[in-house]
């Protein structure tokens, strides 16, 4: 008997521009445009195997071994059953296909760094999810329309289904159609640039991005500004930035919109910490490292977590790894993380 299964894997993404805020919470509609990088290591990436079968007895879903509930109307069964509807669609058009969409699903899904801890694991869950459930059911669909379905499992995973830099276009359309993912620029374009991730705490973040968004929306006067004033000339300037591959114009637009971020945090009531001291001490470090060169070479931006992602071209990656671990020397290198040859013990050659 045919056996339907698929491994796909998908990477996180970093925003430069961050998307903070839903107008629409059931369709995940929001209340600005987005810019992201997504990453190429192979540390940090959700793997998800599908698999269709007829004697199974209904969707089911783990997240690193544990069994998660799929409830009806909620995220996960709204993607599935999304792409089931698309694949009905290919069975209506070909009679010999099998009939894949009447096939209860189970999914096993793993990510390969911590889970929820501001490193973006529901970006690469949810992108996985529907990366692999679009394989097993050889959905004709492009990266831009299965983005369509990704952003309803989480905002940010309609970014993880392209490699390279990558906006989210909120669009007007309210059913959703035109807020998806394009490419900006392949990861070939500017390959120079690498992203250095510093985890401070693989802790589980202690406000959700989902509650905190939604009580940024409802009290947040500095959001109102933000996303009427600010963010759309910064995605047209940092769109441009990339295209002509200008990292100082890249990093000093990235810095701010971090900055924002978490002012927009900090400016919802009851206030929202996600930075801690060390995050703090990290941007002091990478502010004096730019003053002292005195030209921008390294951009800090953190997400709703304490870790830092600092993106720089490849020829500093070596003195700012230096740099932090004179600073913070009990941190810990992953092994060989740049082809640096880092050794476990955190030191250089
Ligand atoms: O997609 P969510 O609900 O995990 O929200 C992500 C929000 C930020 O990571 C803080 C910003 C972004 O654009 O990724």
């Amino acid at each position: 008997m045919a056996v339907y299964q698929t491994t796909v894997s998908a990477p996180v993404n970093i925003a430069c521009i961050k998307y903070w805020g839903k107008r629409d919470t059931k369709l995940i509609l929001p209340t600005n445009s987005s810019l992201s990088v997504t990453l190429d290591q192979d540390h940090l990436r959700s793997t998800t195997t599908s698999r269709a079968d007829p004697s199974f007895d209904k969707d089911r879903l783990w997240l690193n071994g544990k069994e998660e509930s799929i409830e009806a109307g909620g995220r996960l069964s709204t993607c599935i059953v999304e792409l089931k509807r698309l694949r009905a669609a290919v069975e209506a058009q070909n009679s010999a296909a099998p009939k894949l969409s009447t096939f209860p699903v189970y999914i096993a899904s793993r990510n390969n760094f911590p889970t929820a801890a501001g490193l973006a694991s529901s970006a690469s869950g949810f992108a996985a999810l529907v990366a692999s459930l679009a394989a097993l059911y050889e959905l004709p669909a492009t990266p831009s329309q299965l983005s369509v379905i990704a952003r309803q499992g989480s905002g940010s995973a309609c970014r993880s289904l392209f490699g390279g830099f990558v906006a989210w276009e909120m669009g007007s359309a309210p059913d959703g159609s035109d807020s998806l993912a394009i490419e900006v620029a392949p990861r070939e374009h500017w390959p120079d640039i690498h992203a250095l991730i510093c985890v401070v705490s693989d802790d589980k973040k202690g406000t959700s991005s989902t509650s905190g968004m939604q009580r940024t929306v409802e009290t947040s006067a500095l959001l109102q500004h933000r996303i009427a004033q600010v963010v759309p000339a910064r995605m047209d300037a940092i769109k441009d930035a990339i295209l002509r591959r200008d990292f100082p114009a890249f990093a000093r637009i990235t810095m701010q919109d971090s900055n924002q971020f978490h002012a927009v945090a900090l400016d919802t009531d009851p206030p929202i910490f996600y930075l801690n001291d060390v995050s703090r001490a990290i941007i002091a470090v990478i502010t004096e490292y730019n003053r002292a060169a005195g030209a921008i070479k390294a951009a800090y931006t953190y997400d709703a977590g304490p870790n830092a992602v600092i993106y720089t071209p490849k020829e500093n990656v070596k003195e700012i790894v230096e740099l932090l671990l004179r600073y913070f020397p009990q941190s810990q290198p992953f092994p060989d993380p740049f082809g640096l040859d880092v050794n476990n013990e955190g030191k250089l050659p």
